[in-house]
């Protein structure tokens, strides 16, 4: 497998990508609405970290870079299920740390979890105290009912993926 991270840039392979991970977010977040997810995931201010596995995208994560703030909110993190539980979920998460810590500059995540992903987001360092100065991220994030604001450090220097 290889993880990749792209925006909507026009590149046809990184654009079929992107919609068969919006298929991925579709079908396995049944409460977000389609058109939500579309708009998203095809938003030029938004990234995706995206596993290829035989040139197809198992899952991902899609979220948001605020280069100014230095901190990143996650929008939508999935993987397909036929694979998952094996451990890719981790696995993308650490690839997003480091990348978005050499390339977009960012010390923190936060994302509004499903009540049923706590547990997922909680294992990958993610905790419901909110360490960010409010002044950060206040106004940028938008509010979202039936979810649980959590927030992640990313460490300066550890090494995430070998
Ligand atoms: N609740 C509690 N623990 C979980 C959950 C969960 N829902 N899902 C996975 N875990 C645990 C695993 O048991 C594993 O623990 P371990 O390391 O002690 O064995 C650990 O988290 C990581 O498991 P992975 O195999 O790496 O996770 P997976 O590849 O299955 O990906 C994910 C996890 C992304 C949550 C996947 O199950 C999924 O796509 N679920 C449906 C969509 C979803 O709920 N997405 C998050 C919504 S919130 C949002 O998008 C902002």
């Amino acid at each position: 497998v290889k993880f990749v991270c792209y925006n909507n840039d026009g590149v046809d392979q990184h654009m079929i990508w992107l919609i068969g991970l919006k298929n991925i977010f579709s079908r396995q977040l049944p409460n977000m609405p389609k058109e939500y997810i579309v708009r998203l995931v095809m938003d030029r201010s938004h990234k995706s970290m995206m596993i290829i596995k035989q040139n197809q995208v198992i899952g991902g994560i899609t979220y948001r870079p605020y280069s100014s703030q230095r901190f990143g909110e996650i929008a939508f993190c999935a993987i397909t299920a036929d694979e998952q539980v094996k451990g890719y979920g981790t696995r993308l998460m650490n690839h997003l740390k480091q990348y978005a810590r050499d390339v977009d500059g960012l010390t923190h995540f936060l994302t509004y979890a499903d009540n049923n992903a706590v547990g997922y987001f909680t294992k990958q360092g993610f905790t419901k105290e909110i360490e960010l100065e409010k002044e950060r991220w206040q106004g940028y994030i938008k509010d979202y009912d039936g979810g649980t604001l959590m927030e992640c450090k990313i460490d300066p220097k550890l090494p995430y993926t070998d």
